[in-house]
């Protein structure tokens, strides 16, 4: 009779752990570029859970749940195909922050943790105001027990802020009946963008990192219905957090490094495609991410480096700290000496001239504008009184106009420039054309038919090394491009 009972006990013992752990229903606040194509994927490979994806901005979740898919907040190859799958199945957008974080059993975080621009820490630190916030509402709302995940990319040691907020919940809570408990995971989003389908969909690994064993093998229990167990790999917090972190400064190091080698090339009379080709097919430095360009754009490369350098700082590594900032600093460099080159070709004056700008997002195939090289060289530009004439293949007029005014330094003017609606309306009556962005759409100019609408002698400058110099020279143009 008592070996029954012991029995029972352990049953029901294992069955309440096992409903504690099981995943039913999944919240993610932040329907950003990390947030809005994670938890699509998520949905459509895994049917039987529930998805909502919270943010504090209306707008952003109206354009979430637009009929017409053409106008969702983000552009990103077979994101309305995934989308049209699960929305309103499975996957629901929503600003009621309240019930879809008390009913979660998970919740992950996908906030945006910008680098500071005030305060201690101005210019390098993380500003991880959202994701207290995002924290304290868990906090608030969330009910038995929740696994909250991070998935913004964070300093390192941040679980443990996290963790307090939400230990200290406890206390608020003491006269309530129902008991709230909460795991803290680490679990970095590698995505890139403009691939981010893919990327989700077969990544290279997938880091989880806590110290709750059950609470990872429930995150990895959602990630192996479409990943290989091997592909998952386990670790503690802290080396999750300083993995995403360090994984990102090697690639712009990757890039600071090849754009350095571009300068040597333009100076010596190498060949910047044959060198990264050269480099490249060494087996132990690999092919990837050896493209010069005019400089590493994007919401995350600067911000995390700038993290990471502030974290040596904070422990006084300043000899590490001096190492990364490098990185950033050839990134600054490599965009600044790209307008000064632009001005000397055309005689040293680009002063009411027209300058076609083909391409303004950070990269191809994302209307992603955050950090891009081309805001900077835009400004630069302006800053010398040249009319630019800006197209992009995603990007809208005013998406332009809020970048542009951010960076502009002199405050009596705005700029002299001009929202084009294709590559014809943009060159025509142009003293040079700037290729900044490697869109398809510019790999196939007719610069025969281009060089027709142009005021001559005409320039072409192409960053990303995606037209044919040959043509380019056969047209009539002068042409420049990077690393040769
Ligand atoms: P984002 O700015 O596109 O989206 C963040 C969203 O969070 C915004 O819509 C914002 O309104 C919302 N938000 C902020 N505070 C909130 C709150 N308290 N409650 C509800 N919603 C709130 O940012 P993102 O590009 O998606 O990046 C998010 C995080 O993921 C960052 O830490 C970034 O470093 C990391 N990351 C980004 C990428 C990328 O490709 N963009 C890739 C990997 C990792
Ligand atoms: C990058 C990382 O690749 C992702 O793994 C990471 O998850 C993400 O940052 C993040 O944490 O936000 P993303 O910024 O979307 O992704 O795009 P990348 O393809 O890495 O390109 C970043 C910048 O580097 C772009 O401006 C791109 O043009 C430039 N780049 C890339 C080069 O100049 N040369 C290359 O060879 C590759």
């Amino acid at each position: 009779m008592i070996f029954l009972m012991i029995n029972l006990i352990k049953y029901v013992r294992k069955i309440r752990i096992m409903s504690k752990y099981k995943i039913r229903k999944v919240c993610c606040i932040g329907a950003g570029y990390v947030g809005g194509p994670t938890m699509i994927v998520f949905a459509n490979k895994c049917p039987d859970i529930e998805f909502k994806v919270v943010d504090i901005n209306a707008a952003r979740i109206n354009q979430w749940n637009q009929e017409d898919l053409s106008k969702l907040p983000i552009y990103e190859p077979g994101l309305d195909k995934l989308l049209k799958k699960c929305r309103n199945k499975n996957l629901f957008f929503s600003t009621d922050l309240e019930n879809s974080i008390s009913q979660a059993d998970m919740i992950f975080l996908s906030v945006n943790t910008p680098t500071k621009n005030k305060g201690i820490g101005a210019g390098k630190a993380s500003d991880l105001k959202w994701v207290e916030a995002s924290a304290r509402q868990i906090a608030k709302y969330g009910e038995d027990h929740t696994i909250v995940v991070e998935k913004s990319t964070l300093p390192v040691r941040t679980a443990e802020t996290i963790k307090k907020i939400l230990d200290n919940s406890q206390e608020e809570t003491t006269k309530s009946v129902k008991r709230k408990e909460f795991s803290v995971l680490s679990n970095p989003e590698f995505l890139s963008e403009g691939n981010a389908i893919k990327d989700l969909e077969y990544p290279d690994r997938v880091l989880i990192g806590g110290d709750n064993e059950k609470a990872i093998d429930a995150l990895e229990n959602l990630y192996i219905n479409w990943v290989l167990r091997e592909k998952i790999i386990r670790t503690n917090l802290w080396s999750s957090e300083l993995s995403k972190l360090a994984a990102n400064a090697f690639l712009a190091q990757r890039i600071s490094s090849v754009n350095s080698i571009s300068a040597i090339c333009e100076e010596t009379g190498a060949d910047i495609k044959q060198v990264s080709k050269a480099i490249g097919t060494d087996s132990r430095i690999g092919n990837k991410f050896l493209m010069p360009s005019p400089g590493f754009g994007g919401s995350c490369f600067q911000k995390d480096i700038l993290n990471l350098v502030y974290l040596c700082e904070f422990y006084k590594l300043n000899e590490v700290a001096d190492y990364w900032q490098g990185v950033v600093n050839i990134n600054n460099w490599q965009k600044s000496r790209i307008s000064k080159l632009v001005v000397n070709k055309l005689f040293g004056n680009v002063s009411e001239k027209k300058i076609a700008i083909l391409g303004f997002s950070f990269k191809a195939n994302t209307n992603d504008t955050r950090n891009s090289p081309s805001i900077d060289i835009c400004n630069d530009l302006l800053e010398e009184g040249a009319k630019l004439r800006i197209y992009d293949p995603k990007v809208g007029k005013e998406q332009i106009k809020k970048d542009l005014e951010n960076k502009l330094k002199s405050n009596y003017e705005k700029g002299d420039w001009e929202y084009c609606k294709s590559i014809k309306e943009s060159t025509l009556d142009s003293h040079a054309i700037i290729v900044l962005t490697e869109w398809d759409e510019f790999k196939t100019i007719n610069l025969k038919e281009i060089f027709q609408g142009v005021k001559k002698p005409s320039w072409i400058f192409d960053t990303r090394l995606i037209l044919n110099k040959e043509d380019a020279l056969k047209a009539g143009f002068s042409y420049w491009s990077l690393g040769s």
